[in-house]
């Protein structure tokens, strides 16, 4: 009896001092700031007047033709790019549109932005071009066309959002770079200037440096999210989006759009659907006008890879922004179940989450099938909102986690889509705190037209 009594106490004293362990590791959870204006990352490049925040883009339909932006900070400077297939013999040059600079707030006063289009380029062929005629730094930089549209072309895209400006997002872009791809679907929330007193566009200005040594050298896609609206009439700023729409050109007109923030591009294998969740989309408007008639013209046999980004989520199981996504979902759900895209991609929640193929288009007010169901045809929904920001990580995820909900994980990090050929491509998710070749989550994904299996 004696012995057991002991035996007992022995347990209890050990659970007790158990519970007092913390475990030395932890994920950070809280918001970290942004690195400090004069961290390395955001250093201007040396030379008085030198070009710097340059960053490409694809400048039309198909990849023919890239927009390259950039600035100056004292004067407008040269508007001219030189490019052409060696770096010792640029034949070719084009100008810069009209140089811009905008105002906002009280005291910001942008630097010149420059964009120019160059086109008529060969596909999947390398260019490289220079910026900074007229002064002491002339840079260089290079990148590669996509391949022309094709069923059986090969990319490899990085998928990134959220990214903000913090020692995470800086670790999240140095494992893409060391992962590799061709192009980034970029899924909104770039800089998070609007997260500062009077949304301190030198922000802008210090991310665009930072990013500069991937976005000079690979087309990033843009999608908008919240945090380019920098709606701030405290302090006079009344037009939505005026810092992004000053910087970061789209191709919109090339894909019949009428607005920069809803587009599409082909690149190789793949359509590309951009949405914004920030401009009206009800029934009428220009923007689901657009899609209406955008995904007519998707051509599954050129492009079998559908793809659709969009910063709100339309499937998402974490408390944060838990259904905001909602009425775009219902508005646009049926449309692409229907087309059969293959990818939905979000941002906006600052975790990882993917799911399996859902839909919610049995549902209607009145009969109550509100839950979602497997469908062969839907897309698979991925939020990759982890790119690091200052806000810090979404942590709440709902219990019990849905059925729908494949895989989920609040931790910052970025997502790598390697389309194979027509019918097969491979996911893989990348969380920050590994070795950068390490996969934390990754999936086949089959093509929703040519080979339609009961995967996912
Ligand atoms: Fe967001």
């Amino acid at each position: 009896m004696e012995l057991l009594v002991l035996i007992v106490l022995a347990a209890c004293t050990t659970a007790v001092a158990s519970a007092g362990v913390t475990s030395p590791y932890r994920r950070s959870l809280m918001g970290v700031p942004p690195m400090p204006f004069d961290a390395d990352v955001f250093r201007p490049p040396p030379g008085y007047n030198a070009p710097e925040q340059v960053h490409i883009t694809q400048g039309d339909l198909t990849g023919r033709a890239m927009t390259i932006s950039w600035v100056t900070p004292h004067h407008p400077g040269s508007n001219m790019v030189r490019y052409g297939l060696s770096p010792t013999n640029l034949t070719h040059a084009t100008e810069s549109t009209a140089v811009r600079r905008y105002t906002f707030g009280p005291s910001y006063q942008s630097p010149y932005i420059h964009h120019a289009t160059i086109s008529g380029l060969d596909y999947n062929t390398t260019y490289h071009y220079a910026l900074g005629f007229g002064y002491t730094n002339v840079r260089s930089f290079s990148f590669r066309t996509p391949p022309a549209p094709g069923p059986d072309a090969r990319i490899k895209f990085g998928l990134i959002g959220d990214l903000g400006q913090t020692a995470h997002s800086n670790d999240t872009l140095a494992h893409y770079e060391a992962n590799g791809g061709d192009a980034v679907l970029f899924i909104g929330d770039l800089c998070y200037a609007d997260d500062h007193p009077n949304h301190d566009n030198r922000r802008w200005d210090s991310w665009a440096r930072f990013v500069e040594r991937s976005v000079a050298f690979q087309p990033w896609i843009w999608t908008a999210g919240n945090h380019e609206i920098d709606f701030a009439p405290q302090i006079g700023e009344t037009t939505p989006f005026k810092p992004f729409r000053n910087r970061y050109p789209t191709p919109f007109r090339s894909s019949k759009s009428t607005q920069p923030f809803w587009y599409s591009v082909k690149m190789g294998p793949a359509h590309v659907i951009v949405l914004s969740s920030y401009s009206a989309y009800g029934k009428y408007t220009p923007q689901w006008a657009w899609l209406q008639a955008e995904l007519a013209r998707v051509d599954r046999s050129i492009t079998p890879w559908l793809i659709i980004c969009v910063h709100s989520p339309w499937y998402n199981t974490n408390e944060y922004h838990y259904m905001e996504g909602e009425t775009m979902r219902v508005q646009f759900e049926r449309w692409v179940v229907d087309a059969k895209a293959d990818l939905v991609l979000a941002g906006h929640v600052h975790s990882y989450e993917r799911s399996h193929r859902v839909s919610n288009v049995a549902y209607d007010i009145a009969n109550g099938n509100a839950t979602p169901a497997f469908n062969a045809s839907a897309p698979v929904y991925v939020t990759i909102g982890d790119g690091g920001n200052m806000e810090g990580i979404a942590k709440s995820f709902r219990t019990p986690q849905p059925d729908y909900s494949a895989f989920r994980e609040a931790s910052f990090g970025h997502a790598t889509l390697e389309i194979m050929n027509r019918t097969h491509a491979y996911f893989e998710w990348h969380r920050n705190q590994d070795g950068v070749k390490v996969v934390a989550d990754k999936a086949w994904f089959t093509n929703r037209y040519w080979l339609p299996t009961d995967t996912n």
